[in-house]
């Protein structure tokens, strides 16, 4: 069984800081950073929380699908950055749209979360006769967590939502979902900070950064070398299940990270550049909002359109990868 994407919807937050802004706090510059990364601006949530991105997104969605809220039988909420430890955002999501008689919870794969999501709502939708519509959205602060003291990490992330009402359908449809958590370490974040004097036990320690703070920590060289091995392997392990190959595909839409990442990517796969929907000049890497992101956005420019088949492809913190193949 495959999936259709019956309606999108985005919201990013006004705010925005450029490449400039940075070096306002950190020794960086326009010119490392648009070369090293292939950003030039993100956006940042201030007031907005997590949940309201969230929401935001969803609403729009919903009215693109033109289904009534009430016949949402689920709510998947993708985050790494939820605003609260309990309840969840899809919870607080579920309320705030009227989505009156859908059940609901979080997801946590990090920047792979969307296709995580997604995949989760097909099965879900697959087993359950009854469900009519899930609604994924995938809601992003990286600024709240990020070190901005660390100017190799801080510039890349942004803010931002989407989300999607997903049906089922016959359409092509198929997925890889991976995990290496051996590569924990290479970028994480403590839910709750640690008093240093309490971690005294070895046996309790967890082979991640010492960093007792909960920012974000990435050894970006390590994350590139994985990100540009997997964004071609999972793409390569869907191809062979459907028995496909890269020329089926009209749009690539890879986890938007660096750009230096999808062009090696680009190139072990033999593709053009042309085939890849690049979004993360003007949003950075908004963890697993990145892909709907980009996906909404080549919809609304009309580039992607139904019919064509996308391969939508994700990377990072657990080490997570995945991907999904399917039909617009
Ligand atoms: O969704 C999560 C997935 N995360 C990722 O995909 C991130 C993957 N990693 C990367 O994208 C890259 O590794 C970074 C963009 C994080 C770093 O790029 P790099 O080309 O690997 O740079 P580097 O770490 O090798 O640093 C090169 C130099 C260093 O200076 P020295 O030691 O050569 O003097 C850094 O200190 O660049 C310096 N540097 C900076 N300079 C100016 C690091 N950050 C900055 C900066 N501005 N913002």
């Amino acid at each position: 069984m495959g999936i259709n994407i019956k309606g999108l919807g985005t919201y990013v937050p006004e705010q925005k800081l450029t490449n400039d802004d940075f070096t306002k706090f950190v020794e960086t510059n326009d010119e490392w950073i648009r070369t090293r990364t292939g950003i030039v601006e993100r956006h940042m949530a201030g007031w907005e929380p997590t949940w309201y991105m969230g929401t935001q997104a969803a609403l729009k969605a919903i009215e693109n699908a033109g289904i009534s809220p009430s016949d949402i039988g689920l709510v998947i909420s993708s985050t790494v950055t939820s605003d609260f430890l309990t309840p969840s955002m899809a919870s607080v999501i579920q309320y705030k749209t009227g989505a009156v008689n859908a059940a609901a919870f979080d997801l946590n794969a990090a920047c792979t979360g969307f296709i995580y999501a997604v995949d989760t709502a097909r099965r879900f939708l697959a087993t359950d006769d009854d469900m009519k519509y899930v609604l994924v959205v995938a809601n992003e602060s990286l600024s709240r967590f990020v070190d901005f003291k660390d100017r190799a990490s801080c510039i890349l992330f942004g803010d931002g939502a989407a989300a999607a009402v997903i049906e089922k359908s016959d359409k092509l449809y198929a997925s890889h979902l991976a995990s290496d958590g051996s590569g924990a370490g290479y970028l994480c974040a403590r839910s709750l900070n640690v008093a240093p004097e309490v971690k005294t036990e070895k046996d309790f320690d967890d082979g991640f950064t010492d960093n007792p703070i909960h920012k974000l920590y990435q050894n970006g060289k390590e994350v590139y070398k994985f990100a540009t091995n997997v964004l071609p392997k999972s793409f390569e392990i869907i191809s062979e299940k459907i028995n496909i190959t890269k020329d089926d595909i009209d749009w690539f839409i890879p986890h938007q990270a660096n750009v230096r990442i999808i062009e090696t990517a680009a190139k072990k796969l033999g593709v053009s550049m042309d085939k890849f929907i690049v979004t993360l000049d003007h949003y950075g890497n908004t963890s697993s909002a990145s892909i709907p992101l980009a996906l909404c956005e080549g919809v609304e420019k009309g580039i992607i359109k139904r019919g064509q088949k996308l391969a939508l492809i994700g990377f990072g913190a657990g080490l997570t990868y995945g991907g999904i193949v399917l039909e617009y």
